[in-house]
C-alpha cells in the first residue's frame, strides 16, 4: 500500500540529520522522500537550499521552515499541553459521538485523511481501533515518528493509546470494499480552513497548509465522500468547517455542531 508519489507543492525540501548518529536514519529517509541531504548539524536558519527542511534526530522527525525568524518546527507530539487540554476540556466528545463511541465495542474506525493524526488520536483514546491512511509520503515520516515516540515515551497512556492506531501510506480510495471488512465507520477530514484573518492558522501549521496546497480541494473532497459512500461501513462522518456547506453528494443524515467544527454523520446502519 505504499505509494512515494508526492504532490506537487511550492515548497523546496532538503534532510539534515540533526547528528552523526542520526545520519543512517536520515540517509534512508532522504532516499524514500527523494529530498536532498544537507551537510550533518546545519543550521536550519543559515540553510540557503530551501525554503524548509526536515530534521532528524535520535528522539524525533522535525519539519522546520528556514531563515531569520522562521516559525517554530512542526512535529507530531500527541503527548502536548495542546492535546491534553483538548482532552480534559471535553473537546473530544463532540468527535467521539460523531463516530459513534460507545454503540459498539470495540469500534473501528478507518481514518482516511489523517493527516497529522490529531483526531485518529483521540479516537484511539476514546477506545477505538484506528487505521490511519496518509498519502503524502513526508506527513506519513512526520506521523509515524509521532507514533514511535508516543510507543517508546514511556507514559502508559501514550503508550496504549498508539497501539489502538495502525499507519499505512498510500491514496485512501485505492482501497476496496474487501480491503475495509470489520470497519464500522470511515472517517473524513478532508481539507484544512482557509487561510483567513479570522481564523489564521498558527504559522507552523501554514507550512503543512502549503505542503498540501494542491491537494486540499473541493473536488478532491467530493470524490473521497464518494468513495466512502460506497463502502460498506455503518457511517461515514465528515469533518468540517462550522458554518462550511457539506460536501457535494447526498446530505448527511444528521450533523453534530460545535463552536469551530461541524461533523456531518451519514448513517447507513445501526451500529452493533
Ligand atoms: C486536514 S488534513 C487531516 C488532519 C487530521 N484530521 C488531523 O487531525 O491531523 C487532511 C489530510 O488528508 C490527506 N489526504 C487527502 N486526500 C487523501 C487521500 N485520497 N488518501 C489519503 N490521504 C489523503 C492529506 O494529505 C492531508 O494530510
Amino acid at each position: 500500500m505504499a505509494n512515494s508519489e508526492s504532490r506537487s507543492h511550492s515548497l523546496h525540501l532538503a534532510l539534515i540529520a540533526a547528528a552523526t548518529g542520526d545520519e543512517m536514519r536520515a540517509t534512508e529517509l532522504a532516499a524514500l522522500l527523494g529530498l536532498p541531504l544537507l551537510e550533518t548539524g546545519s543550521d536550519p536558519v543559515c540553510c540557503e537550499s530551501g525554503n524548509a527542511v526536515l530534521i532528524v534526530n535520535a528522539e524525533a522527525l522535525y519539519l522546520q521552515q528556514t531563515g531569520r525568524g522562521a516559525p517554530g518546527p512542526v512535529f507530531v507530539d500527541f503527548g502536548s499541553d495542546g492535546m491534553r487540554h483538548r482532552r480534559r476540556s471535553g473537546a473530544n466528545e463532540l468527535l467521539g459521538r460523531a463516530v459513534g463511541v460507545g454503540k459498539k465495542s470495540p469500534l473501528s474506525v478507518m481514518d482516511a485523511t489523517a493527516g497529522l493524526g490529531r483526531d485518529a488520536f483521540v479516537l484511539a483514546d476514546l477506545g477505538c481501533l484506528v487505521t490511519l491512511f496518509e498519502r503524502e509520503p513526508l506527513i506519513v515520516e512526520l506521523l509515524r515518528a509521532g507514533m514511535r515516540v508516543a510507543a517508546d515515551t514511556g507514559d502508559p497512556w501514550l503508550a496504549a493509546v498508539s497501539q489502538r492506531m495502525h499507519l499505512h501510506s498510500g491514496d485512501v480510495r485505492t482501497l476496496k470494499v474487501s480491503d475495509l471488512q470489520g470497519v464500522d465507520v470511515v472517517y473524513l477530514d478532508p481539507m484544512f480552513p482557509q487561510r483567513s484573518k479570522s481564523a489564521a492558522a498558527k504559522k507552523e501549521m501554514a507550512l503543512i497548509q502549503t505542503l498540501l496546497e494542491n491537494s486540499s480541494n473541493a473536488e478532491e473532497a467530493g470524490s473521497l465522500l464518494d468513495w466512502a459512500l460506497a463502502l460498506n461501513t455503518a457511517r461515514v462522518v465528515v469533518k468540517r468547517p462550522a458554518k462550511a456547506p457539506s460536501l457535494a453528494g447526498p446530505p448527511p443524515s444528521h450533523h453534530i455542531a460545535g463552536s469551530a467544527v461541524r461533523f456531518d454523520v451519514y448513517v447507513h446502519r445501526k451500529l452493533c
